[in-house]
């Protein structure tokens, strides 16, 4: 397999590729963004503009470095880039059957010896795999939004992946200062939508049940398990916490706590309103004129500040 990489295809433009693709750019490698819809194309280079100016803005590059970055990256609707590719990245809407159309083409267009990656959010990476050419070669990275902030890469092996493969894509994110972590037996979600999805209906029940606000549950999180989270895990918290009280406080609180297994009403009633957050102006907050910009602004700035001052520098210096 390919280990050598040099020119990166990224399937998909949109949130995730065009974020992902500025983080292959700065690291130093050449970077095609593919998209079949001329929207997406537009809607990446506004993307990928409105970062890098945030990025200048905040002293995370500078405007050389930026430039540099543009320069490595271009934009195509036709896939004769996959043929120069020397890995690929799929970043294209969370649906099984169009992500196996989609590979059944991709592995077909590339090299023999190319890795190929999905940054599925759960779906399963075996099924995905089915429609590859070269499963052996397949595997998940997941990236985690916004990627050209957030450190962790999630990499995923399905049943017929490679050793070799993880281990090319896990050394490609460490090239590009990212902090891998390898999920074992490809279970749905992986690692941080599990979680994620737990912390989700547990604050749904909440909610639902009156508890607490939308805006006083995001408090809690904020002021208290974020502000911890973003430090110590939940095993190291139980550790500094004393086992003893965390397994009483186990022993009554996991029979309390929402295991339900359909979508609560409360968030289908949304959906089926098309409030789908910051992307339609309403979600579980209302965004009103420019709240959405201003919103996703605060939460890079504030990313950016708690990336600096915990992990240093996450932008790549040049390879
Ligand atoms: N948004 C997140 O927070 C997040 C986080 C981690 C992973 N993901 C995953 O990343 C993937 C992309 O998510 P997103 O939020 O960037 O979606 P998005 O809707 O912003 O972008 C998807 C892009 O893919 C393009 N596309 C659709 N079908 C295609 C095809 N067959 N070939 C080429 N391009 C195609 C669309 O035109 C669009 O530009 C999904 O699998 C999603 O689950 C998303």
């Amino acid at each position: 397999m390919r280990s050598e990489i040099k020119h990166i295809v990224i399937a998909g433009a949109g949130l995730m590729g065009a974020s992902m693709g500025q983080i292959f750019a700065r690291g130093g490698y050449s970077v095609t963004l593919y998209d079949i819809a001329p929207e997406g194309i537009d809607k990446a280079r506004e993307l990928v503009a409105i970062n890098q100016r945030a990025l200048i803005e905040q002293g995370g590059v500078s405007p050389a470095q930026s430039s540099e970055t543009l320069s490595r990256m271009s934009y195509a609707m036709g896939m004769e880039d996959f043929k120069k590719a020397d890995f690929v990245v799929e970043a294209i809407v969370e649906n099984m059957g169009v992500k196996q159309d989609f590979w059944k083409k991709a592995s077909e267009a590339v090299a023999e010896d190319v890795v190929l990656a999905t940054n599925t959010s759960g779906l399963s990476i075996t099924e995905i795999a089915k429609a590859v050419r070269g499963p052996e070669r397949f595997c998940g990275m997941h990236w985690i939004n916004p990627p050209h902030i957030v450190p962790l890469v999630e990499v995923i092996g399905g049943a017929e992946t490679g050793k070799k493969a993880i281990e090319i894509v896990r050394d490609l994110a460490l090239s590009v200062n990212k902090h891998p972590v390898m999920v074992r037996g490809d279970p749905k979600g992986f690692i941080l939508n599990r979680i994620q999805f737990a912390i989700l209906r547990e604050a749904l029940h909440i909610v639902d049940n009156g508890y607490a606000t939308v805006k006083d549950v995001d408090d809690v999180m904020k002021y208290g398990l974020g502000m911890r989270y973003a430090c110590i895990g939940p095993f190291e918290t139980a550790d500094l916490g004393g086992l003893d009280t965390f397994y009483r406080i186990s022993s009554y609180l996991f029979a309390d706590l929402s295991d339900v297994k359909e979508v609560p009403e409360s968030l289908t009633r949304l959906y089926q309103e098309g409030a789908f957050g910051t992307k339609t102006g309403k979600g579980f907050y209302d965004y009103g004129e420019g709240g959405a910009e201003r919103a996703i602004a605060k939460r890079d700035r504030d990313f950016l500040k708690i990336s600096k001052r915990l992990y240093g520098d996450s932008e790549k210096t040049e390879k």
